[in-house]
């Protein structure tokens, strides 16, 4: 072995009594940059915790037991029904909060985007269904209408990982940070988490000189925040709630003054906002009160007979869907990152190429290894005051997940939602809008169908494809 330092003696060793010295078996034909690379990669892992992930010691939660005691959780209606303040008071004050530049976003743009398969950066997605823009200027935009709107900044704090974050920096600084102001815009990355083989455990290899990593999830948003600096910022801007998104889903109302509102006259730490599931089985998380306890429990935990089970009413029990769309206190945030530890592992079955034994690259055919992700909901239970908001999936959730041509959360889906969304808007404004015609309007024309009655011609027919474009500067 070249590099007799002590601390990698030390590492050698200590990967031996993990049964994980094998990463190092084409260390002699590694260049010293190779060895450095592979050197950083190893000591940043912690070998204790993926002993008791790859032997399944870690906290475990009973699901069955978790569903049997699941209700539904008290929560806003879409209607505005269920709260002691009414829809109109809740706007009004998530007004006050962005009036009074309290109010920063995160949008998280980490994932590999395995399943859509584009070769860029999910956010990199072209996704209006008239103007072609991508995810990432779509939520852009929409923080520069809010901007304009309520005359305080708003600073966009993006998580990227190692699979993302040089395109991503490229996207914005190429494209004058999507008319962003630069100092509005933290880019930070989040961690990574290896994988192990399903079967035995043992890590593997991506080449001679690296592991096989992923970005750890998006409950790495925490730690991320905290570790990159990005809690500091906020304090120091005043931000005080962090209205949080995904990528994926260019319905999501960021920084949504309701939702805001609702957030902060429940007094809550961290408020989610859920929508009707479509039908029982829907692939996505479900939020329940447990105990008194808001939390969330992914489809794939959730058993069939609990997901099918129905009130008096004949309505499901668990209904309400997790579409990821939150807004969580940077004081929570703050106390959570000095924890983050304790936000348990999730486990996921995937298809991850590798390097064999004999060095051969691998691209399997089925899903060979297990990764390891922490789920940002999981900070939900935690929460002084967790709060649940619904909204009408067609006005907020349209997830880009598949390839086209998947039944469900392809492009052309997420398309047709926003034309649609916006062909409502449209009509309710006095137009009429052709059917078969596709529309979209940018936030900086109008960011609601309110706004857009103010700027639209009485009568307007719309017989072609359209475009409303930015409108202010
Ligand atoms: P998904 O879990 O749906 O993953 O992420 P994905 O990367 O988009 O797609 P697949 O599963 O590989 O096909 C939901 C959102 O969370 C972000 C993603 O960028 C997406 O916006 N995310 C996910 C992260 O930022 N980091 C992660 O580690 C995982």
């Amino acid at each position: 072995m070249a590099d007799s330092s002590p601390s990698f003696d030390d590492l050698r060793t200590k990967l031996a009594e993990h049964g994980q010295e094998h990463v190092l078996r084409s260390w002699d034909r590694l260049s010293t940059s190779e060895q450095d690379r592979l050197k950083q990669q190893l000591l940043n892992l912690d070998l204790d915790l993926l002993d008791s992930l790859i032997a399944g010691t870690d906290e475990k939660k009973d699901f069955g037991g978790l569903a049997a005691a699941a209700q539904s959780p008290p929560a806003i209606r879409a209607d505005g029904s269920g709260a002691s303040w009414t829809p109109v008071q809740a706007r009004q004050r998530g007004e006050q909060a962005l009036r009074d530049g309290e109010v920063g976003a995160v949008i998280v743009a980490g994932g590999q985007g395995t399943r859509l398969g584009f070769a860029h950066p999910k956010g990199m997605f072209p996704i209006g269904p008239v103007s072609g823009r991508t995810l990432f200027q779509f939520f852009a935009d929409r923080l520069i209408a809010t901007r304009h709107r309520y005359g305080s900044r708003i600073p966009l704090y993006l998580m990227t990982s190692d699979a993302t974050d040089e395109e991503t920096r490229d996207d914005f600084e190429s494209n004058d940070f999507l008319g962003l102001d630069p100092e509005d815009v933290i880019i930070f990355k989040q961690g990574t988490m290896p994988a192990v083989d399903a079967a035995s455990g043992k890590l593997l290899l991506s080449a001679a000189d690296s592991l096989a990593l992923s970005p750890d999830g998006h409950g790495g948003t925490v730690t991320a925040l905290a570790r990159n600096g990005c809690l500091e910022d906020a304090r120091r801007r005043g931000v005080k709630h962090l209205a949080y998104i995904q990528v994926d889903n260019p319905l999501a109302d960021l920084c949504d003054p309701a939702l805001l509102g609702h957030h902060l006259l429940a007094e809550s730490e961290m408020t989610t906002q859920v929508v009707r599931k479509r039908d029982p089985l829907e692939r996505v998380g479900n939020v329940v009160l447990v105990d008194g306890r808001i939390q969330i429990i992914e489809y794939s935990d959730l058993p069939e007979e609990a997901a099918r089970a129905c009130s008096e009413d004949g309505q499901l029990k668990l209904w309400a869907g997790n579409i990821a769309v939150h807004v969580i206190d940077v004081g929570f945030l703050e106390r959570s990152s000095r924890s983050a530890g304790s936000l348990p592992f999730h486990r996921a079955l995937k298809k991850v190429p590798f390097l064999s034994e004999d060095g051969k690259e691998i691209n399997p055919e089925a899903p060979n290894a297990t990764k390891f992700e922490r789920f940002i909901f999981d900070l939900l239970p935690e929460a002084r005051n967790a709060f649940v908001v619904e909204a009408r999936a067609s006005e907020s959730f349209a997830p880009v997940k598949n390839a086209e041509g998947a039944p469900s959360d392809t492009p052309a889906l997420a398309k047709a939602a926003i034309s649609d969304l916006h062909s409502r808007w449209l009509e309710q404004a006095g137009a009429v809008v052709d059917s078969g015609v596709q529309v979209e309007i940018n936030p900086r024309f109008a960011l609601d169908s309110g706004e857009l009655a103010e700027k639209i011609p009485a009568n307007l027919r719309i017989d072609v494809d359209r475009y409303f474009d930015s409108g202010v500067e």
